[in-house]
């Protein structure tokens, strides 16, 4: 399998001349393909119902005599001007009830009537028109999903949640569940159910979190549409949408890539926030884990961005390094946003792989540097024996608020996991509700708030697997109603402990071997678990802060507080191979490759136990052995 390497083309926005210059700089950088016609829809249906493809026809012609694969876009993330116009049912609605208008892109209603009419019709044209071009490689459904626009609350919104609910609850079980006793909020017939809009003050939670279900699901069944036209077409061509990083809370992409031939993404690691390389190979690892395949990072700037507040440029040599992480954890495509830095719109400052300065720049040179390199190398076989679960249900429900402490927020607990891994060059696969966990040494689950499948949880530990939990977890069902039987009652035998209560902490409190624990303290009655640490200070001094308990063949561990450094602790529960490497130099090993990636912007020794010599890497140098 080759590396893919090249970037979103947009050549609707240059003249023809500029296209045959394209084709000879791709060609100097190794581009072997480009994602087009991201944004073509305007171009290609200036009136209803009357197409013009004769700018895309010339486009894959060419790219098709300069050898260069295309991943073709449907073009339907932002429709033509005309169309928000004449049909008042596509612009989003907001909280407030306010129109969000065109003007901008990715301004549509996922439930309105004309969208999902116009979309059908032009991806159709698009499929049989395309179907057997030679170029034609992969299909790139829309951009972005819930980019811009995450949750619309208009009429047709209402209409199709209702539908939604209908097919899971009978009003009785939705009043159950929503718990509609409270505040005098029983429903009598399904039209009385409105969206989350703005209200006097807290929403029923039941409802938000069925709510984002429905929304994630609406942008899924907008996409699952497409899919179905095109694969009914050409089933041999792959089919992909670009996912977003792993803070990207509005989808539950677990849910979504199982209709997704191959899973793509967009990285845009924040130069201001030193955990960046952290942040990005957790999702490289997200990513791989969602259909345990190779991905394809389909977008990262080649240089700076211009859509933060402050844009640094990226460093002489980060992105390359950047490039070699992705392919470290396992992908087999490196793309860019964009290739040719636009004149014009919104995004004149945001820098491409041919940059305003042109081709003498470095930007070019290190694009025109790594495809050389890419050519040379072949994708990873990657392999994890620690999982770490992620559930979109529990991190919706567990932010609700007004709940207990804003400060257990759900992916700064999974961070705070996964950076332990992570610091260790300890390979880590993300897991799901419904993954099959048996091949995995140890099941890391940072938090559990909302509990909805103990039993495999259960059957996990009693056949050899070590489980360890975080704080607040346990403490609802899927329909977020609080255990009656108590707080982690579910797997109560599997901890050999119940959790009678927790404490929001202002301060911090001691624990024992010198540890310190923050914002959140479970109150665990010990029942036959082993405990490993104690708090130390505060009102439940002596009380027991982590435990270990033996279940079947397998050992769980209870980590009731949020440690200010958990590594001490981890280090006691986990027994992995490791490899030492200086902070932000990841080191990892496949079969029998070594990746070395220097994040740092200086050079770093490494001391890798088969080697007599320490390993030297200049700054953001990349290595393979
Ligand atoms: C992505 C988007 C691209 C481009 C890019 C700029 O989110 O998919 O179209 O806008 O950001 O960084």
């Amino acid at each position: 399998m080759k590396i893919i390497y090249g970037a979103d083309y947009n050549p609707e926005q240059w003249d023809k001349r500029i296209w045959i210059e394209d084709m000879k700089y791709m060609k100097a950088a190794s581009v072997n393909m480009v994602n087009l016609n991201i944004f073509g829809w305007s171009i290609l249906e200036p009136s209803e119902g009357k197409y013009d493809f004769s700018m895309l026809d010339e486009l894959m012609e060419l790219l098709h005599e300069n050898d260069i694969d295309v991943d073709l876009a449907t073009a339907t993330a932002a429709q033509p001007a005309w169309l928000s116009k004449k049909y008042n049912d596509i612009l989003p609605v907001d909280q407030q009830m306010n129109t969000i208008w065109y003007g901008s892109r990715q301004s549509y209603c996922p439930n309105s009537p004309n969208y999902q009419k116009r979309v059908k019709e032009l991806v159709a044209q698009l499929v049989k028109r395309y179907k057997n071009h030679p170029s034609l490689k992969m299909w790139h459904i829309n951009n972005e999903y819930s980019d811009h626009v995450s949750s619309c609350y208009c009429d047709n919104c209402a209409i199709e949640f209702r539908n939604w609910l209908k097919d899971r609850y009978t009003l009785q079980v939705l009043n159950e569940r929503w718990g509609t006793a409270f505040w005098s909020q029983c429903y009598y017939d399904f039209d009385e159910i409105i969206p989350p809009r703005q209200t006097s003050a807290d929403h029923n939670p039941g409802l938000v979190l069925d709510y984002k279900r429905f929304m994630s699901d609406s942008f899924l069944n907008l996409y699952k549409m497409e899919y179905k036209i095109l694969k009914s077409h050409t089933p041999d061509i792959p089919v992909t949408t670009n996912f977003m990083g792993n803070d990207n809370k509005p989808l539950d992409y677990s849910k979504w890539a199982k209709t997704i031939d191959v899973i793509s993404w967009d990285s845009y690691p924040d130069p201001m926030k030193d955990t960046s390389p952290m942040a990005n190979s957790f999702t490289h690892d997200l990513m791989r884990s969602l259909k345990s395949k190779p991905f394809i990072m389909m977008e990262q700037a080649p240089n700076q961005v211009n859509w933060r507040s402050i844009n640094p440029n990226k460093k002489p040599g980060e992105m390359e390094a950047y490039s070699m992480q992705c392919i470290a954890h396992g992908g087999f495509g490196v793309m860019f946003f964009q290739w040719r830095q636009s004149l014009k719109g919104a995004e004149k400052f945001h820098s491409g792989m041919i940059p305003h300065g042109g081709v003498h720049t470095r930007t070019f040179k290190e694009v025109c540097s790594l495809g050389e390199q890419l050519t040379q190398i072949k994708p990873i076989e990657y392999k994890a024996d620690v999982a770490i679960l992620m559930d979109y249900d529990c991190w919706w429900a567990l932010e609700y608020e007004p709940g207990p402490s804003s400060k257990m927020k759900y992916m700064d607990r999974i961070r705070e996991y996964y950076s332990y891994f992570y610091d260790q060059n300890i390979p880590v696969d993300i897991v799901f509700d419904d993954s099959n966990l048996c091949c995995y040494d140890y099941l890391i689950v940072p938090n559990l708030y909302m509990m909805k499948s103990p039993d495999k949880l259960q059957e996990y530990v009693q056949n050899g697997g070590q489980l360890v939990m975080g704080p607040f977890s346990g403490i609802v069902d899927e329909s977020d109603t609080v255990f009656s039987d108590g707080y982690m009652s579910p797997l109560e035998d599997v901890f050999g402990l119940k959790v009678v209560g927790y404490n929001v902490l202002a301060d911090l409190v001691s624990i024992s071997s010198d540890l310190i624990g923050q914002n959140w303290q479970d109150e665990i009655d010990v029942d036959n678990a082993e405990i490993l640490y104690v708090y130390e200070s505060g009102y439940n001094t002596d009380q027991a802060a982590v435990t270990k308990h033996k279940y079947g063949k397998g050992t769980s561990y209870y980590i009731g507080t949020s440690f200010v450094n958990i590594k001490p602790v981890l280090d006691r529960i986990i027994s992995v191979t490791s490899i030492d490497s200086p902070q932000n130099v990841e080191v990892i090993l496949m079969e029998n490759t070594y990746i070395l990636i220097n994040h740092n912007d200086e050079k770093k020794e490494v001391h890798l136990d088969n080697f007599i010599e320490p390993i030297l890497l200049e700054a953001y140098e990349y290595r393979i052995i």
